[in-house]
C-alpha cells in the first residue's frame, strides 16, 4: 500500500480507501452485516488506513458498522474516518424506505448535531474529516455551513473540513473553493476514467489551495471492472437501476469499450484495477474510495495501488461528465 498527505492540511491516507456506502443495507439492495464488517476488517488488515462513509448511509448504519469494527480491533489506531452531513433523516427514521430520501438541512444547527450523533455512532472521540454531503450550490453559497464547519473545528468535534462536491457541474460548482481556500482542508469528487470534468477547473483550484482531494465512484458502481453487460438489469432497491439504466449502461458501455488498449497496456491488473489506478495517478488526487461489499473486492482493489503513473496521451481528450 502507498501513503499520502490528504493536501496541504490533511492526514495520512492510504491510496486506496474503503466507501462504505454500499454495506448501508439501503440503496444498494439487501446485504449482510457479517460480511461487510469481515470486508472492512480485510481491508484494515491489508493496509487500507482510511474509511469514506456518511451519516445518511442507512440511516447510521454504515457509520454503526464502522464503530463496531474499530471496537472489535480494540480501537481507531491510525484509521482516519471521513463521514458526511447534510441530508437530515432524523424525521424518517421509524419508516421504512429502500431508496434514501432527500431532504437537505445545512443549517448550523443541524450540521452540529449531525456530527454529534456521528460521533456517537463511530465511537470516536473527533471526527477525521466532516464533508458538506454534496448540496446545491446555492445553499454552499450561504454562511451556515461553513460557520458550522469552523465551529465543529474550533470546538474540537472535528479536525479536518470537507466537501462532498455534487456529481456533475464540476467547473460550475468550482469557484466555492476561492470562496473559503484556508478553511477547506479536503474535497470529495465523482471522478473515474469515463468522468473527468473535475480536470478542468476544480482540480487545479484545489491543487492551488492545497486542498486534499478525494475520488469517489472510482469504478462507475462496478461497470468499470466490465463485470457489466448491456442487458444487465438492477433490482428496485438497488440506485443502480436509475444510475445505471439500459440507456447509461449503452452510454457508459461504448465509451469504455473504446478504452480497451488501454487497459491492455497494463498485464496483470484487472480493468478494475486499472480503473483505479487511473485515478490515483493524477497528481492532485491523492485517495481513491471504491465502494466494497466482500473481502475479495478489497483484495482486488488494494492492488491498484501499486498503479503510480498512467499514460495519459493514450486516453481521449477530456471526457466530459455533464449529464
Ligand atoms: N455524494 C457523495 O458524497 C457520494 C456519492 C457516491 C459515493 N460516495 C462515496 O464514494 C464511495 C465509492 O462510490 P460507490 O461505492 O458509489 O461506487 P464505486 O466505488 O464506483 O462502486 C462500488 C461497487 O462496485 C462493486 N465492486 C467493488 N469492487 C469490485 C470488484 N473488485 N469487482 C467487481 N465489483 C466490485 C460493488 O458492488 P456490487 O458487488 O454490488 O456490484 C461496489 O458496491 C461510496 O462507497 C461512498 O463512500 C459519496
Amino acid at each position: 500500500m502507498r501513503y499520502k498527505k490528504l493536501g496541504a492540511r490533511g492526514p495520512i491516507v492510504s491510496a486506496v480507501g474503503f466507501g462504505a456506502w454500499g454495506i448501508s443495507g439501503r440503496d444498494w439492495g439487501k446485504t449482510d452485516d457479517n460480511q461487510s464488517k469481515l470486508a472492512i476488517g480485510k481491508a484494515f488488515d491489508n493496509g487500507v488506513t482510511f474509511i469514506d462513509t456518511a451519516d445518511v448511509y442507512g440511516f447510521g448504519h454504515s457509520e454503526k458498522l464502522i464503530g463496531q469494527v474499530l471496537k472489535e480491533r480494540g480501537g481507531k489506531k491510525d484509521i482516519i474516518i471521513a463521514t458526511k452531513a447534510g441530508n437530515n433523516f432524523y424525521p424518517y427514521l421509524n419508516e421504512n424506505h429502500d431508496v434514501t430520501p432527500y431532504n437537505p438541512d445545512y443549517s448550523k444547527k443541524h450540521l452540529i448535531y449531525a456530527a454529534e450523533q456521528s460521533l456517537k455512532r463511530l465511537g470516536v472521540e473527533v471526527i477525521d474529516i466532516l464533508q458538506l454531503h454534496s448540496p446545491v450550490v446555492d445553499l454552499l453559497e450561504q454562511d451556515e455551513p461553513w460557520e458550522a464547519l469552523e465551529k465543529l473545528k474550533k470546538d474540537g468535534k472535528i479536525l479536518h473540513a470537507g466537501w462532498s462536491v455534487r456529481s456533475f457541474g464540476e467547473t460550475s460548482q468550482a469557484h466555492i473553493l476561492d470562496q473559503h481556500p484556508e478553511l477547506l482542508d479536503v474535497i470529495q469528487v465523482r471522478y473515474n476514467i469515463l468522468e473527468r470534468e473535475a480536470e478542468r477547473v476544480l482540480f487545479p483550484k484545489a491543487m492551488k489551495y492545497g486542498i486534499g482531494v478525494i475520488a469517489r465512484i472510482p469504478i462507475l458502481f462496478g461497470l468499470l471492472t466490465g463485470k457489466f453487460t448491456r442487458d444487465h438489469r438492477f433490482s428496485d432497491d438497488d440506485h443502480r437501476k436509475m444510475n445505471l439504466s439500459p440507456e447509461q449502461l449503452e452510454k457508459y458501455l461504448d465509451k469504455f469499450e473504446e478504452l480497451k488498449p488501454v487497459y491492455s497496456l497494463f498485464e496483470g491488473y484487472t480493468k478494475g484495477q486499472v480503473s483505479l489506478g487511473f485515478c490515483i495517478s493524477h497528481p492532485v488526487c491523492q485517495t481513491v474510495i471504491p465502494g466494497c461489499k466482500t473481502g475479495d473486492q478489497v483484495l482486488e482493489n488494494i492492488k491498484a495501488a501499486e498503479i503510480d503513473s498512467f499514460p495519459m496521451d493514450k486516453l481521449p481528450k477530456i471526457i466530459n461528465s455533464e449529464k
